[in-house]
């Protein structure tokens, strides 16, 4: 299995996501800093490893910080953490989910508190590997077998602690026994598709076809694609779903063609607190990206460029969205309310 984050000898080791796949390299962060510099550089990246690696980074930052003074140091800790990437909910949701644990050890020895923020961070990396293998349990039932699976970006075990949440769901669908191949985009600008998904899926064997964005069209339109399966960076109350840049033109065209289109996310990856995706803040990056293709530059130098990297899908669109606490359908407001008082099991 692809280990995308650990925590060894109290560091935090990632594989390097910026080099993959010509060079399988990791990445060591000593301090709280370097984990947010590898979360704004995408050698970590997909919402729930953005999630992981933010609690583990808030437990380096405590290992270290000195005992004087610990609250405001907390607090830029989170703060620094926070002002990485703007979209992905899961990495605010990993902040505080160790800040609540900080501010219930108040009083406690400082050696306590180190050690129980670190066990923390660990839990969360675990858990998310156990949510992840729950959602594909809760999604493989809607792939169609026999027939192949189109994604988007590079939602997998690399995108999260392990396994992954649309290549879990098709994961657990061939180990369920289904005849499934994977049609995978290369998502431009970042290329997470061609880079990331393909190498993590050839890895486990499982059939995988590289097309590019623009291709999905014709092979939805074609009859061979029998479900589109993404993950999602965050999700509003009304079910719309913000994801990878493109991921909208994929779920008007899987609706243009009747094919169904699923989001797997975890519960975690839901904002309730948004009643639309239009109040999803959408990370804008670097003009380069587009510009260059591993460090090739492929336009005129000057060119204006916009890079937004995330879209909205609005909810109309969504087949389903599959967690591990369920499947959510539309009405979603309802739904993804249910889900959420749905206790975790
Ligand atoms: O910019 P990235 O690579 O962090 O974007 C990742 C995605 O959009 C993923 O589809 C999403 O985070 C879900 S990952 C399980």
């Amino acid at each position: 299995m692809v280990e995308t984050i650990q925590w060894i000898d109290d560091r935090v080791v990632m594989i390097d996501q910026t080099r993959l796949p010509l060079e399988e390299t990791y990445v060591t962060c000593r301090t709280y800093q370097e984990v947010a510099e590898a979360i704004r550089a995408m050698i970590i990246r997909g919402a729930p490893a953005i999630g992981v690696a933010a609690a583990m980074g808030v437990a380096l930052g405590v290992l270290h910080a000195p005992e004087t003074g610990l609250d405001s140091e907390m607090e830029t800790i989170a703060e620094t953490l926070a002002r990485t990437r703007p979209t992905a909910v899961n990495l605010f949701w990993g902040i505080d989910r160790m800040k609540r644990l900080y501010a219930s050890l108040r009083g406690r020895p400082i050696a306590e508190i180190r050690r129980r923020m670190i066990e923390e961070a660990l839990l969360v990396r675990e858990e998310d590997i156990a949510i992840n293998r729950a959602i594909g349990r809760n999604g493989a039932p809607l792939v169609p077998d026999h027939k192949t699976v189109l994604t988007h970006c590079n939602a997998g075990a690399l995108a999260t602690a392990g396994y992954g949440t649309a290549l879990g769901v098709i994961r657990a669908a061939i180990e369920g026994g289904k005849q499934v191949d994977v049609f995978a985009d290369e998502t431009r600008p970042f290329l997470q598709g061609a880079r990331l998904t393909v190498w993590e899926l050839q890895k486990d064997g499982i059939p995988t076809t590289l097309i590019t964005d623009s291709m999905a069209g014709h092979f939805m339109k074609s009859g061979r694609i029998g479900c589109v399966v993404v993950g999602a960076d965050r999700i509003a109350a009304n079910g719309d779903v913000a994801n990878k840049v493109g991921t909208y033109s994929v779920a008007v065209l899987a609706h243009e063609n009747g094919v169904p289109f699923f989001v797997a996310a975890p519960v975690s990856t839901l904002d309730l607190t948004l009643t639309s995706g239009d109040q999803i803040p959408i990370e804008q990056r670097s003009a380069s990206e587009v510009t260059h293709v591993f460090g090739h530059q492929v336009a005129p130098a000057g060119t204006p460029v916009q890079n937004p990297a995330f879209d909205v899908t609005p909810a109309r669109y969504v087949t389903a969205i599959v967690t591990e606490r369920g499947v959510a359908r539309a009405p979603y407001e309802e739904s993804l309310k249910g889900l959420v008082r749905t206790p975790a099991g």
